[in-house]
């Protein structure tokens, strides 16, 4: 990576602003459902504690769009923290008032705080350099650990770069290290397995990635696109009318690039009225007209998997079918096997890939999966992060 990062800046002692990633999933009760967002930046929080700095933490948690809403507040956060490092985490009650200040000031080092929620102020969002300034305020340097936020320009992720010193913490540095081997060093055969309901979603990344990959894989709701692209009656199934014409180009650049494409052979289709009720399994190209599908069937889990069997490297993101209802979750559940018991390198996009992966229990069994959900899709495309591109050059 040619970006500095904690090791290579003299923190020793200083006051540091860390921007986070803590937009974790929470339950009905504000209990936190999966603190993996919140464990993966425990390392620079430690490295940090080891350097005796006073660490001001930061993030956001959802979208309250520039208002105070205490349903968005980041206290059970600070709770989760507490129970992981071992140490009182002081709450802020607010972002950049007296509070925040007051309380910024105090810190001693040693100690950590959280602020509430940088999105409380519609600033944020706008990436307002005098709302950046007034953070920044706070601190002497700034490190970046948020990856899953790397993608936005906004003041703590971007703008306050223009007033600290700013260099990367482990997450980001971790991250950067795995998806940007997949991309512009991949250990060959290299294949790319992309899901999702909507090709409009994953345009750029499939352009991306016929430029780099031996093999792409595509499954979930797009893949309808793809069949009525080739003139098959699709039923009910998800499919973007206005893609057609972009799915028979991506069809056509696959060719020219020498890049295998593989579509599911067949599929498992139900009524989307009765989601538990009848399903059948059926070729791709023998859907009935009202009937929908919702997985890839069991030749396409055979197919992609003697696929995979082969190969050294391994990305994938989006699901292969609807995997929240049980039914349909078998294709994207054998497909998350196949990679746990594989060699190769297994990279795995964060969302809804890498909460399939979790919730079968085989996230140990993985390379790497991204704490980004939209911002490792955005680096998958090939975009320059907003997040990262701020931060001082090695
Ligand atoms: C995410 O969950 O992908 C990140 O926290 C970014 O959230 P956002 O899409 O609201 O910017």
């Amino acid at each position: 990576m040619n970006k500095k990062t904690v090791k290579d800046i003299d923190l020793k002692e200083k006051k540091v602003i860390v921007r986070c990633d803590f937009n974790v999933p929470m339950d009905e009760n504000k209990m936190i459902t999966d603190n993996t967002r919140i464990v993966a930046v425990l390392p620079t929080i430690q490295y940090l504690l080891e350097n005796n700095c006073a660490i001001i933490l930061c993030s956001h948690l959802g979208r309250p769009k520039g208002e105070f809403k205490p349903e968005y507040s980041l206290k059970p956060v600070a709770k989760e923290l507490e129970k992981l490092l071992g140490k009182e985490v002081v709450m802020a009650n607010d972002v950049i008032g007296e509070d925040a200040k007051s309380k910024a000031e105090a810190l001693q080092n040693g100690q950590v705080m959280l602020l509430e929620n940088v999105r409380f102020h519609k600033e944020e969002t706008d990436n307002d350099l005098n709302f950046a300034k007034q953070l920044a305020e706070m601190a002497e340097i700034y490190v970046n650990d948020a990856f899953g936020s790397a993608h936005r320009a906004h003041s703590s992720t971007a703008g306050i770069a223009e007033f600290l010193p700013a260099v990367a913490g482990f997450l980001i540095e971790k991250e950067l290290k795995f998806l940007g081997d997949a991309i512009t060093n991949p250990e060959r055969p290299y294949v790319a397995i992309l899901g999702g309901a909507k090709v409009s979603d994953k345009i750029g990344v499939i352009d991306n990635l016929l430029e780099k990959v031996n093999t792409l894989i595509i499954g979930g709701g797009m893949a309808y696109t793809f069949f009525k692209a080739q003139g098959y009656e699709v039923g009910n199934s998800i499919c973007e009318l206005d893609k057609l014409d972009l799915a028979k180009e991506l069809m056509k650049k696959a060719e020219e690039k020498g890049v295998k494409l593989l579509l599911p052979i067949d599929t498992k289709i139900g009524k989307s009225e009765e989601l538990k009720g009848e399903t059948k399994t059926v070729k791709y190209n023998e859907i009935p007209k009202d009937w929908e599908g919702f997985d890839i069937g069991e030749e396409s889990i055979k197919l992609f998997i003697q696929e995979l069997k082969n190969a050294k490297t391994v990305v994938w993101n989006g699901p292969l079918g609807l995997f929240e209802v049980d039914q349909f979750a078998i294709g994207t559940n054998e497909i998350a096997k196949a990679l746990a018991e594989m060699n190769g390198t297994t990279i795995i996009g964060g969302g809804d890939s890498a909460a399939a992966v979790k919730k079968i229990g085989l996230e140990d069994k993985m390379t790497h999966i991204s704490t980004g959900g939209g911002a490792s899709l955005e680096f998958l495309e090939g975009k320059k992060l907003p997040g990262i591109e701020c931060l001082l050059e090695k």
